[in-house]
């Protein structure tokens, strides 16, 4: 049997899993994904397609993108793989805000939106781009509203459609007219946390004057005690289901086996004070420390069951996504000094609408709350990104740092966490390092990104 008509076969009765599985079984992993390669050459388009679904699976982000641009250079794509070619560049390049970066994605979009102008996400997409782009609001910001509009009479996520508009009008300077857009986000999602936080601070900054304010109180879940935003593996998956949807993160006790951390913390410690040593910060690309720290780490995370816990977590749960690790995986070596802590941020400052990533979180160390450096975290659920006054202060409807820390404050959570708990957060949660000269202590920990990816919403499977 011929390797076209194997692979053929295996298409029509297995998932491409399996086809990896099997490629890799009998000819070794880089055999096995070559000979996919050259294999899929000869089914021509559902080959290259598959392909390219293989290679965003394995993170191979530029492979994939190229497959799908072949796709499209032979004019034998269809709406969902420009989908799927748009929003990998979009979820891939969209931390780099400078247009030069990923204006290609918008032209995808814009593309996208001549052939589909009924897919809201497109329109959204293309209004999300003006927004992290960092050009004058003067630009772009009829384009941008135009967008909006258009996504908000698809009728399709009317609350995402209207807050959108609103953050766009807000930066126009038409203060008014986005709280109204907010106020109406807020009838139809009370618990909104971005919409009742931009209204707050258009009336801090006296923009809204006269207007009913009575949305500003909080009116999401009360927070509860540490304890019960913490589950053991005993306690199960649902239970930590319900408490990351509800504050948008929660921590599993016990994840990973204690021993093995402190394994690592042994093994590594030294090549990391010796890193802080020579720059004096805190927190690396993991793979800058140590080339096989990345391998220890996998290792180590496919003996246990996070994976499976965060698949479980991950509200995009469409057949055919996967969680995935990304690239930016962090080390970090804290103690009482340097002294300057991380300042509240989000791990995803940039308005993406296709992507969720999550990060994952947990020490090799005890920390926080009198121990070592922790984290302090703002359970807001906050599910869009906010820009910073003091980061980018020429960026429109920018909110101030010091207002926000002020406005959450009694949404803080400080868990002490222990070696093996492992918490889990979304990319738009609030969240700092906490630390205090009395806490001698120094603390190691790990700060991984998952995501999901890589077809397009809405699309249960891109494979024909
Ligand atoms: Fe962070």
């Amino acid at each position: 049997m011929s390797d076209a008509s194997i692979i053929e076969s295996l298409l029509e009765k297995h998932s491409l899993h399996e086809l990896k599985d099997y490629l890799s079984e009998t000819l070794g992993e880089s055999e096995g994904v070559e000979r996919l390669r050259r294999a899929t050459k000869q089914l021509k388009t559902m080959g290259v397609r598959a392909l390219a679904l293989q290679l965003a699976r394995m993170n191979q982000v530029k492979a994939a993108m190229a497959c799908w641009l072949s796709l499209k250079d032979s004019g034998r794509d269809t709406v969902v793989d420009r989908f799927a070619l748009a929003s990998m560049g979009m979820q891939f390049r969209g931390l780099a805000i400078h247009p030069d970066h990923y204006r290609p994605v918008l032209e995808e979009f814009t593309e996208l939106a001549r052939v589909a102008p009924k897919l809201s996400s497109v329109w959204i997409n293309i209004a999300g781009y003006w927004l992290n782009s960092l050009e004058p609001v003067s630009v772009w910001g009829g384009q941008a509203q135009r967008a909006a509009t258009n996504a908000l009479s698809t009728g399709a996520n009317p609350v995402e459609t209207r807050y959108l508009l609103g953050v766009i009008k807000e930066s126009r300077g038409r203060c008014g007219e986005a709280a109204d857009d907010y106020r109406r986000v807020l009838s139809m999602e009370p618990g909104h946390a971005a919409a009742r936080v931009r209204l707050a601070w258009l009336a801090e900054q006296s923009l809204v004057v006269g207007r009913d304010m009575s949305f500003l109180d909080h009116n999401g879940p009360a927070i509860p005690s540490s304890e019960s935003l913490q589950v053991s593996k005993a306690e199960g998956m649902t239970q930590a289901v319900k408490i990351f949807n509800t504050y948008g993160a929660v921590i599993v006790r016990d994840l990973i086996p204690a021993a093995d951390l402190e394994v690592l913390l042994d093994k590594y410690r030294h090549a990391v004070v010796e890193r802080q040593k020579a720059e004096g910060v805190g927190m690396w690309p993991v793979q800058d420390v140590d080339s096989k720290i990345r391998a220890d780490l996998e290792k180590l995370l496919d003996s246990t069951d996070v994976a499976s816990w965060l698949e479980k977590i991950c509200s995009y749960r469409f057949p055919a996504w996967e969680i995935q690790p990304r690239h930016d995986w962090h080390i970090q070596w804290r103690g009482p000094d340097p002294h300057e802590p991380t300042r509240i941020h989000q791990d995803c400052p940039v308005y993406i609408n296709n992507s969720e990533f999550i990060t994952c979180w947990f020490t090799c160390s005890n920390c926080g709350n009198g121990d070592a450096p922790g984290l302090e975290l703002y359970l807001d659920n906050v599910s869009h990104p906010l820009h910073f006054v003091e980061q980018f202060p020429d960026a429109p409807a920018a909110v101030s740092r010091d207002f926000l820390t002020e406005y959450l404050a009694d949404r803080s959570w400080s868990p002490r966490m222990s070696p093996g708990d492992v918490l889990l957060f979304r990319p738009n949660l609030f969240h700092r390092t906490e630390c205090d000269r009395s806490w001698d202590s120094y603390r190691m920990s790990y700060d991984l990104r998952f995501q999901c990816g890589p077809s397009a919403p809405g699309f249960s499977e891109i494979v024909e």
